[in-house]
Parts: structure tokens; sequence; C-alpha cells
């Protein structure tokens, strides 16, 4: 299965102004499909869901139909997929409705792993409802987070754990199938923040034994919404903040108000394109045959312009990389000795590079590693990343470091 980057790069318009993007991890650039597909939502009739008027038909099943494709892409049930304005809103969302029944003694995990969209709703709803708030750590000199950081925190009175799937900042990718078995063997759920690993690998929240995975579409080549996948029996459980004639169904009973119709239909097209980055026949195998199938060509694609990337980094005198962790999602931070990251980062973008500097919302692992809230430069590669970009990134670092 070979991966044709330059076919995903044609469909994709925002290319054609120069611009190599490294800034994927903040929001993917789009595919002409997507845009289409958000466009063509807008322009035919639309309605509230309903089975009346066609535009009610519409709208409803551009829902269905997105339940559908993000239930292929993480192998989830689509009567469980809750679609949200971001995945921080879903997990504060999610944190306060959980909270209803935790209390002193109760423990929470998180992680200094984590960006602040899987620390901060948990640790606010379980100080508000007076439970114990436990950090799992990661080496500082490697960034690697083992399964026993978290394990060894896992008591009788641990009711969540929150992980994420992949640091946004370092790239680090924990052991979630051996995490997920150790929160088995214990009462609590496991939550896990998908939104940087989806775009990078292929995802099987069951195989995580994940109670929930969020991810966010802008990160996948979709537009701007955040995504919840739960198993239907556990969300019937649950019983979120709601106005009183909203409907008590499940998933629609965690979303709150009216869905935005036009970005779930460019939800299910990303999706789809996610499944056509390796090419097959659609009617021999299923769209989730196809995602697993596409995705493990992207992710050996993306380790491999990665290790490309990191050794053009380490080759450059007075460039430091800071994430060491054994698997890894195709994400480089790295600072230019003697450069404050915000001059590399406007250096590049002199060059039509653009690769930000920032903490990223991950203030956790950049304090914990000694970068403070300033970070470092980010580097990170998307499915639409070539070998030239990385080119011109390397020749942009080494002019800035004065080589
Ligand atoms: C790892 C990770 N988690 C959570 C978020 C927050 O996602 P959203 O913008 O959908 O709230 C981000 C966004 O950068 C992220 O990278």
């Amino acid at each position: 299965m070979t991966y044709d980057v330059e076919r995903l790069r044609a469909r994709i318009p925002a290319l054609s102004d120069g611009t190599a993007y490294f800034d994927g991890p903040g929001g993917t650039q789009t595919p002409d499909v997507v845009a289409e597909a958000v466009a063509d939502a807008m322009t035919a009739g639309l309605s509230n869901r309903g089975r009346t008027t066609a535009a009610e038909r519409r709208a409803d099943d551009i829902t269905v139909e997105a339940r559908l494709a993000g239930a292929d892409l993480v192998n989830a049930d689509p009567s469980g997929i809750v679609f949200g304005r971001s995945m921080t809103e879903l997990t504060f969302q999610a944190a306060r409705t959980l909270a209803q029944s935790w209390g002193p003694g109760d423990e929470i995990v998180v992680s200094r792993l984590d960006h602040d969209g899987n620390v901060r709703p948990w640790v606010t709803y379980a100080e508000r409802a007076g439970a114990t708030v436990r950090w799992a750590e990661f080496d500082r000199q490697t960034g690697a987070m083992g399964p026993d950081d978290v394990a060894r925190l896992l008591t009788d009175s641990t009711r969540l754990v929150a992980v994420t799937g992949a640091s946004n900042l370092l790239g680090t990718r924990p052991d979630l199938v051996a995490i997920g078995a150790a929160v088995a063997e214990t009462d609590a759920l496991f939550y896990v923040d998908g939104v940087h690993l989806t775009a990078h690998a292929p995802i099987d929240m069951q195989a995580f034994q994940a109670d929930f995975y969020v991810c966010s579409p802008y990160k996948f080549l979709g537009p701007h919404l955040g995504m919840l996948a739960a198993s239907p029996a556990l969300l019937e459980t649950l019983h979120p903040d709601k106005l009183r004639p909203s409907t008590e169904q499940v998933p629609e009973r965690f979303e709150l108000g009216t869905l935005p119709y036009e970005l779930l239909a460019g939800v299910t097209a990303a999706i789809d394109v996610l499944a056509d980055l390796v090419p097959t026949d659609p009617s021999a195998l299923s769209r989730r045959e196809r995602l697993v199938r596409s995705m493990t060509a992207l992710e050996e694609y993306e380790d491999g312009l990665r290790d490309v990337l990191r050794s053009g980094l380490d080759s450059i005198s007075g460039v430091r990389c800071f994430g060491h962790a054994p698997v890894r999602t195709p994400t480089e931070l790295f600072a230019v000795d003697g450069v404050p990251s915000a001059d590399v980062y406007r250096g590049l973008a002199e060059r039509g590079v653009n690769a930000p500097a920032g903490s990223f919302y991950a203030i956790e692992p950049s304090e914990w590693i000694g970068l403070g809230a300033g970070g470092a430069v980010r580097a990170g590669l998307a499915p639409y990343t070539n070998a030239d970009d990385v080119a011109r990134l390397l020749e942009g670092v080494a002019a800035i470091a004065g080589q």
C-alpha cells in the first residue's frame, strides 16, 4: 500500500498559495470536497431535523450520516456519537455531568502530558465535588509516559482516568491498550483525548477499552467542531443539564441546541477523504476497512517523513529537539540556541513556512519539561505534507541558526 501525497495535495486549494503548512496540529487545511459538502448543505433547502419536508429530511440524513462516519473512524457505535462545538466544550460538559456523582474520597487521574482540554475540566469539577486529583507524570528527558505511570495511581476510589492518545506538544503516544487494560481492572471510566492522534493513525477505541474517545474534525481535514464517542448504554446512565423540551434520547441528550448540519456534512466528507487516502473500490471494502487501510499507510508515510525531518533538525548545530518517546506522532518540538522561538517562527513565516511557537494549550507538559508557557517551535506533519515542505523547513531553520 503506497501513500500518494500528491493525490491529496491536488484536492486542497489552500496549498496553491505555496505555503508549507506545519501547523496541522493546530488545524489542518481543507480538501475541496469538504468545503463543497458544507456549501451544498447550506445552499440546498435545510431545516431542523424531521421527516416531513425534504429540507427536514436533509438535516436528518446529514446528522445520521455524520454519526455513521464518526463511528467508522474510531470504531464506535453510531448511536453513541455526540457532536459539539469543540473537544474542550464536550469535555467540560462531560466533566460537569460525571461529577454529579463524585464526592470526597473519590479520585480522578489526569496527566502532565495532556493538553489542558483534558485536564482543566476534570480538575475544575473534581475540586468542586471535593474529589482528589492525582497526576500521572512522564519522563522529562525523553517525553515518554509508560503505562505504569498511570497504573500505579489507580485505586478502588478512582472514578475517572483522563489520558491523551498523543501529546500535541511532544508527539508522545502513550500505550493506550496497556493503560486501558489497567483501567478496565478498576471501576474507573477511561476518557481518551484523541484530538492529536486521530489525524495520524488508525483508531480503535474498543482496543483501548476507552469509555469515551474525543476528537476534533478540524484536526483531520474537516470543519471546526468536536466529536465524542461512547457506548450508548453508558450515555443512557448519564444526565447532562438540558432544556425541558429537548429530547431525552441518546445521543441527542448531549447535544445542546441545534446542530451545525452544514459542518456535519463536512465531517462526513472529511472522513470519506481519509478513507480514500489509499484508493480502493468502495464496494469491495467497508468504510471502516478502508479507513484502517488508509490510515495505516498514512502512519507509515508520516513516520518516514518525520525521520527525515528529525534527522535534518538533529544535524543543524544549535537545534534542540524535545520529543524522544519511542512511539510518537510526526510532531517535532524544537528550539534554536540563542534565538527566541518567536523569532524562529517569524523567520520561517517570512520564508513561507508556517511552524508556530508556543505551548499550544499543552501548558502542563510545557512547564513540566521546563519550557514554561512560552514553549518552543512546533513542526507538525499533516496528511498533505511532502518532502519538499520538509526540505524548505530545514533550509529555513538552518539559515535562522546561522548555517
Ligand atoms: C491534544 C489536544 N487536545 C485537545 C485540544 C482541544 O481541541 P478543541 O479545539 O476541539 O477544543 C487540542 C487542540 O489543539 C489538542 O491538540
